[in-house]
């Protein structure tokens, strides 16, 4: 397949990503507030559930891994990107090192990952990777973010798109604008357009095939502590409009992380976006909270009861894949409890 193919693939219409690529610090962080204990074993057996799961074949055109997972064996032997391409759907890895502190900058972060990166991505590729991830983030505050957190990211993103386009895999861009904040919406709009454009221009430098590219952004939301709150047209228009005017059309594919969202805030944001999508972008979900955090408090009640756990999951996958075509509606959540 070609990178284009695959990009399209994982981003088709119905289905979207499941981000299960939470480095162990953030899934220590998740299972301790369910109160289960991170082990290799027991991330492994969260995740393994999901990708199990039936929803796998139907809403899930792709799966980014963390490293750990990529060489964990499923529990009947198979590798766990064997496991998910078997499910029909791709398997993908994580391959930045994580946000730190930006030299220069106070508060602000700049993703690390570049140094070895070529030769850790021929691994992975054997490995059976076929997509990556970078994520950047960048906050917004009184001074922030500065032009030299916009430019640096850009910078790292498309150098780590080349090398990713270079091994033969095809690169997700991320640049997170966080929700944090009391920010109204109009700011994260003018925020998510700079960043946005900085990231094309670096990605143009950098001669990154936009072709083979899958754009991870933030929805334009008003920030988690602005009093103003805006309505899912509001939030649909303007993360369209945004998206229209900054991304390249030669992008085939947009799969939005949830970003602090609740479950249904995100699928019927998305399934509002969709509804005014007069755009040949494919718009799907690329979601981690919001895909599993039901799922997984279901599973730290009982660990054992793997169907209870993909039905829940199943449900989740079911209504964002409906949201990725505008067909999901507020009845349909429902579905769960009958
Ligand atoms: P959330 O959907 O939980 O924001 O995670 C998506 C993701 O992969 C962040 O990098």
């Amino acid at each position: 397949m070609s990178l284009e193919e695959i990009a399209k693939k994982m981003c088709a219409k119905g289905r979207g990503i499941l981000a299960a690529d939470e480095s162990t610090g953030t899934m220590e962080k998740r299972l301790k507030s369910v109160g289960i204990e991170s082990t290799e074993k027991t991330r492994l057996n969260f995740r393994e559930t999901l990708f199990q799961s039936k929803a796998m074949k139907e809403f899930i055109g792709g799966v980014i891994l963390f490293d750990e997972t990529l060489r964990q064996k499923s529990s009947n032997g198979i590798s766990i990107p064997d496991l998910i391409s078997k499910n029909n759907s791709i398997p993908g890895i994580k391959v930045d090192k994580g946000a730190k502190l930006l030299a220069g900058s106070n508060e602000e972060k700049i993703t690390e990952g570049l140094d070895g990166l070529r030769e850790r991505l021929m691994e992975y590729n054997k490995l059976g990777a076929k997509f990556t991830k970078w994520r950047a983030v960048y906050s917004i505050g009184k001074n922030h973010p500065s032009t030299q957190c916009i430019k640096s990211n850009a910078h790292a993103l498309a150098r780590y798109a080349a090398l990713v386009q270079e091994a033969d895999m095809v690169p997700i861009v991320e640049p997170e604008v966080l929700m944090d904040g009391d920010h109204d919406i109009n700011t994260c709009y003018k925020v998510t357009t700079n960043v946005l454009n900085e990231c094309y221009n670096e990605l143009e430098l950098h001669k990154v095939d936009l072709k083979g590219t899958v754009l991870k952004p933030n929805m334009i939301l008003p920030g988690s502590e602005c009093k103003k709150k805006s309505n899912k047209e509001e939030i649909a228009k303007m993360t369209l409009e945004c998206l229209k005017k900054n991304v390249p059309s030669m992008v085939p594919g947009i799969a939005f992380l949830s970003g602090g969202q609740t479950e249904i805030e995100a699928s019927r944001n998305l399934n509002q976006i969709n509804l005014i999508n007069d755009t040949n972008f494919l718009i799907t979900f690329s979601y981690g909270r919001a895909l599993q955090q039901s799922a997984l408090k279901t599973w730290s009640k009982d660990t054992k009861n793997v169907s209870k756990v993909q039905e829940v999951f199943n449900h989740r996958a079911k209504m964002n894949g409906l949201s990725s075509k505008g067909a999901w509606s507020e009845n349909l959540e429902k579905e769960i409890a009958a």
